[in-house]
């Protein structure tokens, strides 16, 4: 069996389902449930007799020991973190605790739990690592991607505490020999990312009559990648990739945010047309920019598709119409994750970001 950390989030999710879709290996998932993450993110699987769940933290070291030499995984797969920019400039002592002392302790747990494996278990075991392309900063409009030797350079607390926990699981390759591999990977969407990011937010905010807040200009860029390509793509480094290698991973798929923001409101022009019949597009309300705000993100995935064969398969507008759908098929899902906690978010992050244009 495998165990995956955070698999009630919006990746680890896909990722189960995922993997219990052709397999018979089953998955243990633990996961800590905070504000992001759904066990009804797992609803198909939550009867089936290869999924196992465990609620608990990954920085409790004693629960990690007990979960391993208990299940004796071939491998973790390890997703769970706090993950929200806005949130770690909000509180980034969170960021810190559960990203790089979380990632810290589990490492440890696990390093404990594969020395006392035979040596053929041992010599199969992995840790993978999930991480993301924000630990090497901000790119130039016109400057070649990021490869797997850009240096990093985070700038967010998010990006920093990430790029800890990288240099940690590293470390912990080189000095102890756990079989570790990290892959940073570009920004995801698809079906159950919590609307507080930018994707699901503005399809919320959009289906509500209510403001589309772009920070700044809007002209910043991502790489967006849809999640179930996220997803083949840590299957591939799982099961091929070589021990103590990093994988960027990306989408191929460069866009700004307006040009992002545009494209939504048009396919909710043609699915979910506005009462009056005028168009998202005037909902989108220029806000003040985010501190520190990185302008450009791009994934180089030539190493990932020369070394693992690996390729998106899912088009920026193929993706964005299915995760449009998929929002409108689910309310009650969207219902049920913005109840109480969700709603303080939102009035304290954008409710003094008065409208700039
Ligand atoms: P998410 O915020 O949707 O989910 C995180 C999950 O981790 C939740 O289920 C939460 O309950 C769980 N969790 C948080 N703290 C925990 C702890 N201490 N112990 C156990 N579980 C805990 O995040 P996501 O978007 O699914 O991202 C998953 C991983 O992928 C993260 O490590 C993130 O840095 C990385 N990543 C995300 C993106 C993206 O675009 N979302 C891109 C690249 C990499
Ligand atoms: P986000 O989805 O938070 O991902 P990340 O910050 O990890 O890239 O944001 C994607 C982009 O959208 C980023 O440049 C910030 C911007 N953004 C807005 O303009 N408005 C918003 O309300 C949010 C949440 C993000």
């Amino acid at each position: 069996m495998i165990v995956v950390t955070g698999g009630c989030g919006f990746i680890g999710s896909a990722f189960v389902l995922g993997w219990l879709g052709p397999r018979a290996e089953p998955v243990l998932n633990l996961d800590l449930l905070t504000y992001a993450g759904h066990p009804g993110n797992l609803a198909p699987v939550q009867d089936d007799a290869r999924y196992r769940f465990c609620r608990g933290d990954i920085g409790d070291a004693v629960l990690v020991g007990r979960l391993l030499a208990e299940h004796r995984p071939r491998a973790i797969v390890n997703f769970a973190a706090e993950s929200h920019v806005d949130r770690s400039i909000a509180d980034p002592l969170a960021f810190a605790q559960t990203n790089v002392m979380g990632t810290l302790r589990l490492l440890q747990a696990s390093l404990d739990y594969w020395k006392s494996l035979p040596a053929a278990e041992a010599a199969g075991f992995r840790f993978v690592h999930v991480s993301t392309d924000e630990v090497f900063g901000s790119l130039a409009p016109d400057a070649p991607a990021f490869t797997e030797q850009h240096r990093y350079e985070p700038n967010s607390p998010y990006s920093a505490s990430k790029a800890a926990s990288d240099h940690f699981v590293r470390a912990w390759h080189h000095t102890y020999g756990l079989p570790v591999l990290i892959t940073n990977c570009s920004n995801n969407y698809g079906p159950r990312q919590f609307p507080e990011k930018l994707i699901p937010l503005v399809i919320h905010n959009a289906l509500r009559e209510q403001p589309l807040p772009v920070y700044g200009d809007g002209r910043q860029v991502r790489d967006w990648l849809y999640v179930e390509d996220h997803c083949t793509a840590l299957e591939a480094v799982l099961e091929r990739g070589a021990v103590g290698e990093t994988y960027n991973v990306g989408g191929r798929a460069e866009r700004t945010n307006m040009q992002v923001v545009h494209a939504l409101c048009a396919i909710l022009d043609e699915l979910r047309p506005r009462a009056g019949g005028k168009p998202h597009a005037d909902l989108v309300t220029h806000v003040k920019d985010r501190p520190g705000h990185d302008r450009r993100y791009a994934i180089d995935d030539g190493k990932l598709a020369t070394e693992l064969s690996w390729k998106p398969s899912i088009g920026f507008e193929q993706g964005l119409r299915r995760t449009v759908q998929w929002y409108l098929d689910n309310g009650d899902w969207v219902e049920s994750v913005t109840s109480g906690s969700y709603r303080q978010w939102v009035e304290r992050q954008y409710e003094g970001l008065a409208p700039t244009a």
